[in-house]
């Protein structure tokens, strides 16, 4: 299966989630890819604390693998992989046992740029290393770029091609719960130059491609946060999260598009990493992040959630 996480604003949690979401998959058993797409900002290998790779593959003359953005280019070089369990400094990560799936990073390259335009090459190359990918990994999560961005159109393009139509492919479109990132959300899938109208442009057709979307709130602040129980406060925070609602609702981003939602959770306020068990028992992030990626991450491969909208 395909995953594309992407979202309209940058610094949305989107790859905070969506590395989460694919060391939960891999706890669950699966073998997982994670493909750095954000072209521009190629942080991936931090998240996972490969240090080697925590701004992208360092490049040089003599490459024998290159990183994502090279090999999109054309490189005749290989795409390198970096095993998280057996490459990352973070020792609760490291290969723990033969009931979790692989983790396997595909990084993006050092100093890479955004695409300007998306060429014959590198939608040949994207089919050629995705059709592989999704042969080797029960799931591929691809982490584009924020906004309308080359990054997506590639990804649109190629998943319109014939070699990829019969792929399970899902879009997941990070936003926070507030009023500007429900708005852009919306305006990410149903604008003008929206997901839609360029995948529609590009070969999809239209109904199958929206039913293939879901939604994912990062960070949603409890109603009461901050209120100290009944006073003005805590009222006016009820009512603007019914509002938000409301607003997702009219948006079309309400429940029956909503994959799911994580609570702010103060350590990623601190540090963009991976939530461990280990971090809940000791006492340092809370049960509901975890309960809500574990969620996340079932609800992504449970087609009941996928039913046509
Ligand atoms: N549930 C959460 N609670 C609190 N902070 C969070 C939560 N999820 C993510 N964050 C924090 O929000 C910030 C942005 O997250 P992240 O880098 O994943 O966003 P992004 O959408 O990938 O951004 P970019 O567009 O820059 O790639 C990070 O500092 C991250 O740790
Ligand atoms: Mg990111």
């Amino acid at each position: 299966m395909l995953v594309f996480s992407t979202s309209d604003k940058g610094g949305t949690g989107r790859s905070v989630t969506s590395s989460n979401i694919a060391y939960r998959l891999c706890v669950d058993g699966h073998d997982v890819a994670y493909v750095d797409f954000d072209f521009g900002s190629p942080t991936s290998g931090s998240l996972f604390e490969i240090t080697s790779v925590q701004r992208g593959l360092p490049v040089s003359d003599e490459d024998s693998e290159v990183g994502v953005h090279r090999y999109l280019l054309g490189s005749s070089a290989r795409c390198a992989r970096f095993d998280v369990g057996a490459t990352t400094d973070r020792s609760g990560l490291r290969n723990t046992g033969s009931s979790t799936g692989r983790l396997v990073l595909l990084p993006g390259d050092e100093g890479g740029a955004e695409f300007l335009t998306c060429n014959n090459t590198t939608v040949t190359r994207c089919a050629q290393l995705l059709t592989e990918l999704d042969q080797e990994f029960s799931i591929v999560v691809v982490d584009l770029s924020a906004g309308r961005s080359v990054a997506l159109e590639i990804a649109l393009k190629t998943t319109a091609l014939e070699q990829l139509r019969d792929h399970s492919t899902r879009w997941l479109i990070f936003h926070r719960w507030t009023r500007q990132h429900i708005l852009a959300a919306a305006g990410l899938v149903y604008g003008p130059n929206g997901l839609l109208n360029t995948g529609v442009n590009y070969g999809h057709k239209r109904e199958e491609l929206l039913g293939s979307v879901r939604y994912v709130r990062t960070a949603v602040p409890g109603s009461g946060v901050g209120s100290g129980g009944e006073g003005a406060q805590s009222t006016w925070l009820q009512e603007q999260n019914a509002a938000l609602k409301r607003l997702a609702t009219t948006s079309k981003l309400g429940m029956t598009a909503l994959l799911g939602a994580t609570p702010i959770e103060p350590v990623l306020q601190w540090r963009e990493q991976i939530i461990l068990d280990s971090d809940v028992d000791a006492n340092i992030a809370a049960p509901e992040t975890v309960a809500a990626y574990q969620l996340l991450a079932r609800r992504l491969m449970d087609n009941a959630a996928w039913e046509r909208l």
